[in-house]
């Protein structure tokens, strides 16, 4: 039981990978508050791990709100008694466009840095307070593997957000190490976490498309959603302890630094 005693808030924790993140921790002993935008997805996959054996809660939150951020924080900290780890990771691409910068409008581009980026942000400040006094904490942000080749399948906006993360991470360890607190970030290469993703890698690419991916990744395959958790998991966990501002690639070999 990795994450005993330990309290642990995942955005986006309502599906694909954050449910997983959440169910992960939750089967290794942390109480978990997920929050997201669908108070039905919310429900159902807070009822799902507390039926086999977990703690979760949930809170339907806009992450792109700073007072829906503090509200969740309050929560967590109400209910949980504290907050010992953070995984942000709700994010997306919102639709925008994926070709050219001209077909990407300013609504575009704000909604996707405030969702990809200035989520990030709200969430760690609303919880470096906390962390900061108990003389520990944990927070894993979604990069992606966009932010390191540039957008292949993913808009403009995207890749830029995801790039930042990275920069944002190293920033934030280097200010939050000195009180026992952990920043790291996770770049995933593509991942079927859900119908959305099994939706754009079925449809929105072709055979040709797909073939030239898989034909750049070493392992040639898709990661799994396990894939993804194990070191998401380990960022959380003790055994990494003495690893802080690292990104971590986790691309099939794509790319890595
Ligand atoms: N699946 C992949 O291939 C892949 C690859 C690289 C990076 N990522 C990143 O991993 C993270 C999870 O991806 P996923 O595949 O599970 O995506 P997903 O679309 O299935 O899940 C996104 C989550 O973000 C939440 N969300 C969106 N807007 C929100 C808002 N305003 N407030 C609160 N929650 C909000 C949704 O409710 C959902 O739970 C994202 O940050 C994504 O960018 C995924």
């Amino acid at each position: 039981m990795r994450f005993a005693g330990k309290r642990a808030i995942v955005t986006g924790g309502n599906r694909g990978l954050g449910r997983d993140f959440a169910r992960g921790l939750a089967a290794e002993g942390c109480r978990v508050m997920i929050a997201g935008r669908s108070k039905t997805d919310l429900e159902k996959a807070a009822r799902g791990i507390n039926d086999a054996g977990g703690e979760c809660l949930y809170q339907q939150t806009d992450v792109t709100d700073s007072s829906e951020v503090t509200a969740l924080v309050e929560r967590t900290v109400a209910e949980l008694g504290g907050v010992d780890i953070l995984i942000n990771n709700a994010g997306g691409s919102m639709g925008a466009p994926h070709g050219s910068i001209d077909a990407i409008e300013q609504e575009h581009w704000d909604a996707v840095m405030h969702l990809n980026l200035r989520a990030v942000y709200l969430c760690c400040k609303a919880v470096a307070p906390l962390m900061k006094a108990q003389g520990f904490g944990k927070i894993v942000n979604l990069s992606s593997l966009a932010a390191r080749i540039g957008g292949t399948v993913t808009p403009l906006p995207y890749s830029s957000a995801k790039g930042a993360i990275i920069t944002f991470t190293r920033h934030l360890a280097q200010e939050l190490g000195p009180y026992g607190i952990n920043v790291n970030s996770v770049a995933p290469g593509i991942i079927l976490s859900g119908p959305r993703l099994q939706g754009m890698w079925q449809e929105r690419l072709s055979d040709k498309e797909k073939q030239a991916y898989l034909s750049r990744v070493p392992l040639r395959r898709l990661g799994t959603v396990e894939e993804i958790t194990g070191p998401v998991l380990f960022l959380c966990s003790e055994e990494a302890a003495y690893i802080s501002g690292l990104n971590l690639d986790v691309n099939g070999g794509l790319f890595s630094v």
